[in-house]
């Protein structure tokens, strides 16, 4: 059986001291493209999905044929997890169509946007953990706001919270979460930070400060993604108009790895690299007009750049 926990694949991932990927994707040729590169660098992979973002017509018979392709990989360990559920109904949605792993991310009121306040964030947590924890599924809350745009293009950081050390055993002993996501200094889309500075600032105190308090709860670093610039350049010489931003650099995820983060999630690397890959294929070949070939080369780059941040986090070659 192919499907794990989130807690049972994290738990790994802490006896070995590496992070599990857990990469976005919004159609079956993606999660193909990811489940192909954990087969090929015999990595433990975690395959996300948020509510509402896919181009089918219907997100449950979505969720279902995501869910019976990843039991296709049977030789793959893979935890399958909801992505930035905002409300109870996301998270016992996708618990009825069998994903191992959500998370509540209630860290912001879904209907103002703005930080939600502290008590209203547990309230919401706990009550998700009592549904998932009896079906056997795991539970990520996320304390302190993580800017930008979630499954977007763009994004600010101006209104990133960071994780409040101090807060964050309180949370994980009244909610029960499996996994804690930590605001410590990322935000979300293709726009991050203007300078490379700023992917050089990832609050690794931080990071040390809350694992030496929760030495037995997972943490996620989200808004991972390191932009990476021929991606960007790509994008641009053949039509695009993206502006210029900086990522989270490698070695500062490396150095979250080793502090203590053992999910890294990453969707707007895999979609820029998709993206680029799309625009120069069909410049390159104008008259093309056959599919497969246009979306063969997508499937590619996105396995490509999802294979370099398994070897990078230091899941691959870790499959039981
Ligand atoms: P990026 O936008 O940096 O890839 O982050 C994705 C993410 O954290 C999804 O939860």
């Amino acid at each position: 059986m192919s499907l794990h926990t989130l807690a049972a694949t994290l738990s790994r991932a802490e006896e070995g001291g590496y992070a599990v990927g857990a990469f976005n994707v919004s159609d079956l040729n993606q999660a193909v493209a990811v489940l192909d590169a954990a087969r090929a660098e015999r990595s433990p992979v975690i395959v996300q999905a948020i509510a509402g973002f896919h181009p089918y017509a219907d997100e449950g018979w979505w969720w279902d044929r995501l869910r019976e392709l990843i039991i296709s990989y049977h030789e793959v360990e893979v935890t399958l997890h909801l992505d930035h559920g905002r409300t109870f109904d996301d998270c016992a949605r996708a618990i009825e169509h069998g994903f191992t792993s959500v998370m509540i991310d209630a860290s912001r009121d879904v209907v103002t946007d703005e930080p939600a306040s502290y008590e209203a964030n547990v309230e919401l947590t706990r009550s998700v953990v009592e549904l998932a924890h009896p079906r056997g599924v795991s539970v990520e809350g996320e304390l302190g706001t993580i800017g930008g745009a979630e499954g977007g293009v763009s994004g600010v950081v101006e209104d990133i919270v960071l994780a409040d050390p101090a807060l964050a055993a309180d949370f994980v002993e009244r909610t029960g979460v499996d996994a804690l996501a930590v605001a410590v200094g990322t935000s979300h889309g293709s726009v991050k930070f203007t300078t490379d500075e700023g992917g050089q600032t990832l609050r690794i105190d931080l990071i040390r400060e809350i694992k030496e308090r929760l030495p037995s709860t997972f943490l996620v670093l989200h808004g991972s993604s390191s932009i990476p610039p021929e991606a960007v350049a790509t994008i641009n010489r053949f039509g695009g108009i993206l502006p210029e931003s900086y990522g989270i650099a490698t070695t500062q995820k490396q150095e979250g790895i080793g502090s203590g983060i053992r999910k890294v999630n990453q969707g707007t690397d895999s979609h820029l690299t998709w993206t680029a890959a799309l625009r120069e294929f069909l410049a390159a070949r104008p008259s093309e007009v056959e599919p497969s070939a246009v979306i063969g080369v997508t499937m590619a780059a996105m396995r490509d750049i999802v294979a370099q941040r398994m070897r990078e986090f230091g899941s691959a070659g870790r499959a039981a």
